[in-house]
């Protein structure tokens, strides 16, 4: 793996070739690359950084801040997360993030496939490393055939054999480099793949169904109203919307947002509405997927009352670029662009 590693790593913001990788770098790539794309992560990473360049910075800042600045990546609690351990590095740690795996494990907000990936990537401890790209490889490799979740025991079992104590970050990485560009799920490119000679999923023919994974339940199916309230601004043109700030528990939790009804089994209507108003309910609806279920959101608008009061912030309507919404918001916004 690591000759291949050398020849083909893959060039990425955060890795530096032959130089010693930044642990809040590693850290807070590792944390925007779980769920998220490397091509999307990116251009984020880059922002990120130059905004808050260390881990003091970071530590600073505001959680509203924080928040917006993760707007788009989606699953915010890493966004939350990110500032807690932020703040204990700097609290109880000077501001050095600790080196092993095992003190890693006990910052705040840090779990446990992060805390293996930067003592191994930063450090050169020879933890661990399984994101699904290593298991899927992993299954492959070693041929195991149970259905994960169930599998995740032995595939870990599989893993930590042949990870080396040399350069085990690199290791960790060939591995993630490999599963996403040779040993991809659909049609793994078996005859470009440095492993080939050693893999039991290869010798065996069909190293593509692997790993088995258990037969997913239904998503369950949702609904919701989002209710888009506008005002006159002063400036003759211009509008303002309301927007709310979503209760810290929960989905989307601490995140600006449109005003929301219920989430519920039926279509809630105009329940819900943040203020009294002359609402219409349109015609279209905005959809998102979660974890665990789908959303079906329509859309209801109004103008507000000369005199109603709203909890909430108005916001330029062609500023909401700068509001830092959940995707499932912009897309609401963009919808209304497109109806106005
Ligand atoms: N996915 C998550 N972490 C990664 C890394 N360090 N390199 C490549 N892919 C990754």
């Amino acid at each position: 793996m690591l000759p291949w590693y050398d020849a083909h790593a893959r060039a990425l913001p955060w890795r530096v070739p032959d130089g010693t990788a930044d642990p809040y770098r590693v850290w807070l790539s590792e944390v925007m690359l779980q769920q998220t794309t490397v091509a999307t992560v990116r251009p984020r990473f880059a922002a990120w950084v130059a905004r808050w360049p260390d881990v003091a910075s970071l530590a600073a800042a505001n959680e509203s801040d924080v928040m917006a600045a993760w707007a788009g990546l989606g699953y915010y609690a890493r966004a939350r997360n990110l500032l807690k351990t932020a703040r204990a590095v700097t609290a109880e740690h000077g501001g050095a993030f600790p080196q092993t795996e095992a003190e890693l494990r006990r910052l705040p907000g840090l779990g446990e496939y992060t805390a293996a990936a930067v003592a191994a990537i930063a450090f050169g401890e020879a933890a661990v490393v399984v994101d699904a790209n290593v298991e899927r490889v992993v299954a492959r490799l070693a041929e195991i055939a149970a259905p994960l979740p169930g599998a995740r025991a032995a595939i870990r079992a599989a893993a930590a054999a042949i990870t080396p104590t040399a350069r085990a970050g690199d290791f960790a990485q060939a591995m993630m480099d490999l599963g996403a560009t040779i040993c991809t799920p659909r049609a793994p490119r078996c005859l470009l793949c440095p492993l080939r000679e050693r893999c039991r999923g290869y010798a065996e023919g069909a190293p593509e169904r692997l790993p088995v994974k258990a037969a997913k339940k239904a998503r369950r199916q949702r609904h919701g109203t989002i209710f888009w309230l506008t005002r006159p601004t002063a400036h003759p043109a211009g509008r303002e919307v309301l927007l709310v700030r979503r209760p810290a528990k929960g989905l989307l939790g601490g995140m600006r947002a449109l005003p929301t009804g219920p989430w519920i089994d039926a279509p809630p209507g105009l329940a819900g509405a943040p203020a009294p108003a002359d609402w219409r309910l349109l015609d279209a609806t905005v959809r998102h997927g979660f974890t665990h279920f789908d959303l079906d959101l329509a859309l209801a608008v109004a103008d507000a009352p000369a005199h109603g009061a709203a909890e909430g912030e108005w916001w330029p309507v062609d500023e909401l670029a700068a509001a830092g919404l959940p995707t499932l918001f912009a897309k609401a916004a963009r919808a209304m662009e497109g109806l106005a």
